[in-house]
């Protein structure tokens, strides 16, 4: 039975990606679930697994060496699926000191106690032991309109400090390959969106903040492009890498996708209209008057897009989900899940919201 330890399991794309995983391979699998429980981190994502003889939660912090070397002791780990982060853009202009300790420093950490765990007496490296490292598109840097895309040969160059711990993080990813030939991988992925996202970031602040009739903030001109896609098949992706990419390599992952902020809040205002049934109030509240423009993101990036061609020539992957399913899918999922959107935006959301949006 093949064991993986996912960090950040508890998060949004990590608990999609234990569900794919589970959906795909069943018993054949364990998986020990790796997070310390942050305010992105919320065990009621995984509820439905929680049961499972295969599945393993531990709360450890990834700065842990400790903590993170023990669980190598008591397992015998198979793959490391390294999703743990601070991922939130605005959260790391405003404090970015946590991100280098968790993105970088504990990308380290996790990299460290897996070379410990798999290394050879002569530095070789144990038989079908792999790595990945979940990064994201952000750490390029910034299109222009009309602009190419990002490949995987394209120079890091970020800007904010999340993308600039993240890129930290990737290149010593890619140190370890060089140096020490550790069998490891690099995802970066474009925009993800699906359920179990927390309300910090657009898309599902946007869906919640529509049902309430509260205001729809657009940073800047609402022009700027994100390439969105949907958060199963960026776990298929993850799973077709580990299990079909070339070790060392780094793959792009993106849906191609690319809409403007403006054009993501119309869609969501038109498909809340279209699927609220007639006679729910929330049908009254849901209004383009909401949008409200606001002060622009400090250091905003123009525009991310994905080449996802070495992905699909090499593994065979490539998007699925059309976006209007996409979110017709997120949608349903959030009118199912009101009782989760309650608790994740009780205490600690309010003061984040009223300090980030003066509301
Ligand atoms: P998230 O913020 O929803 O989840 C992060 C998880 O990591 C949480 O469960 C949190 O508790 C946990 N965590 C944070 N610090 C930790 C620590 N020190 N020790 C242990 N656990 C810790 O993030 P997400 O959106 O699911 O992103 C997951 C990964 O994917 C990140 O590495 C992010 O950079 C990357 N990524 C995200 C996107 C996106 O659109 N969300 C796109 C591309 C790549
Ligand atoms: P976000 O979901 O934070 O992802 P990222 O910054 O990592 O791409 O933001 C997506 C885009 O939406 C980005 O251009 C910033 C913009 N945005 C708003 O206009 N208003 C908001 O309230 C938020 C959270 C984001």
């Amino acid at each position: 039975m093949r064991t993986y330890l996912v960090t950040g399991g508890a998060g949004f794309i990590g608990s999609n990606y234990i569900h794919y995983m589970f959906r795909k391979y069943g018993d054949t699998i364990r998986i020990i679930n790796v997070d310390c429980l942050t305010y992105a981190g919320n065990l009621e994502n995984l509820k439905a697994v929680e049961d499972r003889d295969n599945y393993v939660f531990v709360k450890a912090d990834i700065r842990d060496r400790e903590a993170i070397e023990k669980i190598f002791g008591e397992y015998d780990i198979d793959r490391v699926v390294h999703f743990a982060a601070e991922s939130h853009v605005d959260r790391s202009i405003r404090n970015p000191e946590v991100f280098v300790e968790t993105n970088v420093l504990g990308t380290l950490v996790m990299l460290n106690a897996a070379k410990k765990a798999w290394e050879n007496p002569d530095g070789s490296f144990k038989e079908n032991k792999k790595f990945l490292h979940v990064s994201t598109d952000e750490v390029y840097g910034s299109l222009e309109e009309g602009d190419t895309y990002f490949y995987e040969t394209t120079p890091l160059d970020p800007h904010s400090p999340y993308s600039a711990s993240k890129a930290s993080s990737d290149m010593l990813v890619k140190a370890y390959i060089d140096t020490y030939h550790f069998p490891a991988n690099i995802t970066n992925c474009s925009n993800n969106y699906g359920p179990y996202q927390f309300p910090e970031k657009l898309i599902p602040l946007i869906i919640n903040n529509a049902l309430q009739g509260k205001k729809l903030p657009v940073y800047g001109d609402g022009k700027n492009v994100r390439d969105w896609l949907y958060v199963d098949d960026h776990a298929k992706a993850i799973d077709m890498v580990q299990e079909q990419g070339r070790l060392g390599e780094r793959y792009n992952i993106g849906g191609h996708n690319e809409k403007q902020n403006i054009e993501i809040i119309h869609i969501i205002l038109d498909t809340l209209q279209e699927m609220l049934p007639k006679g729910d109030p929330r049908r009254e509240l849901v209004s383009e008057k909401l949008i409200t423009y606001v002060e622009d993101r400090k250091g905003h990036d123009r525009r991310y897009a994905i080449a996802p061609d070495k992905i699909k020539e090499e593994i065979g992957w490539y998007p699925e989900t059309m976006f209007r399913e996409g979110i017709r899918l997120t949608i349903q999922w959030f009118f199912e899940h009101e009782e989760w959107m309650k608790n994740v935006t009780s205490g600690d959301y309010q003061k984040y919201y009223a300090e980030m949006y003066q509301a």
